[in-house]
């Protein structure tokens, strides 16, 4: 816990003090000139909560029906592989707070536990998410382990069909082989605490799912060698997908869909819920963020799957917007790490602990009980110059209005 820290912006600052240049670029960085990065922030400020006065708001409720479950709040932990460089275990701490909080969790296929390790902490709350890999074998492995834990929903990643160009990471030497230069070595120096955790839980933390695929004995990078190797497949087409889902009776997800077309020819083949994702800005700099490219996609898909949004959610009041213009989950990646960095597993509940604290009163000042009431309270804001201000409030009163 971060006494401090009122917000995941203040975590954010926090981790970045704690953690090593080299990794928390790792962790924060987008692709070139991270234009999509700011694209995802900025436009949750395209639209705005427009309240309603005078109604009973004594009572709020933030819980959702998704997939036959009851979930606690309309929100969960995004799928991230290698968090484990920015702290030890965090992938079953994150499980642990989802479970707490009734939340779903969203496991990596690249993630540092294992998705057996994950169920066992999170059960139900566990969601498997792969990406299709050039081995149909381990692609076919991946679905059988997910039946095997008894896992109702998998995640395929979709966008990802060439890797991406992220050059806060080239900068730094944070490529294969990680090659350590005189300044990233000494600027970790400079980080001793997180230095003795790297080395007293063995150096660059091991892709456990992936490691059943290698040589036994095969060390930390040699697996995440087999996985860039294999990942992603040289045609990864509408095909890939279309085998999963013959292949996974569960419900089926797609990350990572940012075009009506798209979403439609999921929908067609059978999916059931589409995340609308840009990956965090990790993937194209000139991809639209996904709260742009969302109604037009609700309009498409109506209610034929369950749209789930995700990119730069950081605020309650982000997720009462998604959810008022049709999704039914918003998810977020960094906050989580970024919480965990900062204060372990407390860091990681005070990350869930905001956001549920943060909704509610967004809920109350709407006047809204519920997440039902949302849709008729968002509006698109307008320009700023078409705003008039007729009159500035007196200073002291300036905090309660
Ligand atoms: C460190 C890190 C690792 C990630 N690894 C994966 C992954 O293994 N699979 C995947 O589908 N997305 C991965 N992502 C993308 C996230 O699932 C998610 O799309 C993104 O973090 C959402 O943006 P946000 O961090 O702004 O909330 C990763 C993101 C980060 C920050």
């Amino acid at each position: 816990m971060n006494a401090k820290a009122l917000n995941l912006e203040d975590l954010r600052r926090s981790a970045k003090r704690r953690l090593p240049k080299i990794v928390f670029d790792f962790v924060e960085g987008g692709v070139e000139d991270e234009k999509c990065l700011a694209r995802n922030s900025a436009s949750f400020d395209r639209y705005t909560l427009v309240p309603r006065y005078l109604l009973d708001v004594s009572q709020r409720s933030q819980s959702i029906e998704l997939f036959g479950r009851q979930f606690d709040a309309p929100f969960g932990v995004s799928p991230m592989g290698l968090a484990g460089l920015a702290h030890p275990g965090v992938d079953l701490l994150l499980a642990q707070v989802a479970k707490e909080a009734n939340l779903p969790y969203l496991m990596s296929s690249v993630s540092n536990a294992s998705i057996e390790d994950a169920v066992r902490i999170a059960g139900k709350n566990a969601w498997f998410q792969i990406y299709p890999t050039a081995d149909e074998k381990i692609n076919t492995d991946l679905v059988r382990r997910a039946l095997a834990l008894q896992i109702e929903t998998l995640v395929v990643t979709v966008d990802v069909p060439v890797s991406s160009n992220r050059e806060r990471n080239r900068r730094n030497g944070f490529s294969r082989p990680l090659t350590m230069t005189p300044g990233v070595m000494l600027n970790a120096l400079m980080h001793p605490r997180w230095v003795m955790n790297f080395l007293r839980t063995g150096g660059i933390p091991m892709m456990q799912n992936w490691q059943p695929y290698a040589a036994p004995g095969a060390s930390a990078d040699v697996v995440a060698d087999l996985f860039a190797a294999l990942t992603p497949p040289p045609e990864m087409t509408w095909a890939k997908v279309e085998a999963i889902r013959a292949a996974w009776p569960g419900n089926l997800v797609l990350k990572g869909i940012l075009s009506p077309t798209d979403a439609v020819r999921a929908v067609e083949i059978g999916i059931d819920g589409i995340i609308v994702s840009n990956h965090g800005g990790r993937q194209l700099d000139a991809a639209p963020a996904p709260l742009d490219v969302f109604p037009a996609i609700k309009a498409a898909v109506g209610d034929r799957a369950a749209l789930i949004l995700e990119s730069g959610v950081r605020r309650g009041s982000d997720v009462v917007k998604a959810v008022a213009l049709g999704a039914k989950l918003c998810l977020f990646g960094r906050p989580w790490v970024y919480g965990a960095a900062s204060g372990g597993v407390a860091g990681a509940r005070q990350v869930a602990h905001i956001m549920k604290r943060e909704i509610d009163l967004v809920l109350g000042q709407i006047g809204c009980a519920g997440l039902g009431e949302v849709s008729s309270r968002v509006a698109q804001s307008v320009p700023a110059t078409q705003h008039t201000i007729l009159s500035m409030p007196p200073r002291e009163t300036a905090d309660r209005i």
